[in-house]
């Protein structure tokens, strides 16, 4: 679509509202963006921030990180969640500096190669690394989407064929134009066109909004179960790494079972562990981060 009534107020909100994030410089630092969408791919915006800026001082390029053994990086991911992106992350880092020249690539094709980035991150990183047109949904633009677009209050569980094409048709056309339109739409699903309770009178294309003009019907499609979390081997998981990595040295298995009472359970969680990549067994029967 070469332009779209949507455009305008949008991409204006955008210039007034949006949050200030330290990877949505001017100048986007490349590396930066990537770490952050990693990041972000599963832990909110407020948990990764100072994440980041530490990740960022220390390991300013993917030189400096492909330099560490992996088990720094699984130190440095601290308590955000889901560390196997840190090791992916790590070998991301390797993969730029053997593959691309020490840089993050700017290809599609070249990101996706990438360990740890999918369709999502690849699209993210063209757009507000490189200022690239690209079909950018995720969660929130999905469900902005899904409302303006379709009058549904959200989106299905997977991408399907017609929705990429419906957001491919209101990308603007031009290449910045588009990449500001990706990020304002995802800043308006994540602080206006929330999923839970969306503020529609403080929305910049209520007007335009075929969800709203057909009164808000409610979701009429399967609904995603919350994911647990207390008392899962994700949890038991948690608590294994936790230790691990604030001591110094690898530590002995009494320390690990200490962290969980059902030894089948914490057995489980820290065989997965080990099987991850996330945690050493060493021959001296100790545990610690991998060094390798
Ligand atoms: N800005 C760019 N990418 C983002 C993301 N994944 N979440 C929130 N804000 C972002």
């Amino acid at each position: 679509m070469a332009s779209s009534s949507l455009h305008p107020p949008l991409l204006e909100w955008y210039a007034v509202s949006a949050r200030s994030l330290p990877w949505r410089q001017a100048n986007p630092d490349p590396w930066g963006v990537l770490v952050s969408e990693i990041m972000l791919q599963q832990t909110p915006v407020n948990r990764v921030l100072p994440a980041w800026e530490t990740w960022m001082t220390r390991w300013p390029s993917p030189h400096d990180l492909a330099a560490e053994p992996t088990g720094e990086a699984v130190r440095m991911w601290g308590r955000l969640g889901y560390p196997r992106r840190a090791l992916r992350l790590h070998a991301a880092a390797v993969a730029c500096v053997e593959k691309f020249g020490g840089r993050v690539p700017t290809t599609y094709e070249d990101l996706r190669s990438l360990p740890g980035v999918g369709d999502y991150t690849a699209a993210a990183v063209l757009a507000f690394a490189y200022g690239r047109r690209s079909v950018v949904l995720d969660t929130n633009v999905r469900r902005a989407l899904a409302r303006l677009l379709d009058g549904k209050a959200l989106a299905g569980p997977s991408v399907t064929k017609a929705e990429r094409r419906r957001a491919e048709e209101v990308l603007p056309d031009d290449e910045a134009t588009a990449a500001l339109w990706s990020v304002a739409l995802m800043e308006l699903g994540a602080l206006v066109c929330t999923a839970t309770s969306p503020s529609c009178t403080a929305c910049p294309v209520a007007t335009m909004c075929t969800w709203l003009a057909s009164g808000r019907p409610a979701h009429d499609g399967p609904i995603r179960a919350a994911q647990p979390f207390a008392g899962t081997d994700r949890q038991v998981r948690g608590l294994i790494m936790a230790v691990v990595r604030d001591a110094e040295n690898p530590v002995a298995k009494a320390s690990l079972d200490a962290v969980w009472p059902d030894p089948m359970q914490r057995e489980r969680a820290l065989d997965s562990l080990v099987v991850d990549g996330l945690v050493d067994p060493l021959p001296d029967g100790t545990y610690g981060l991998p060094t390798s």
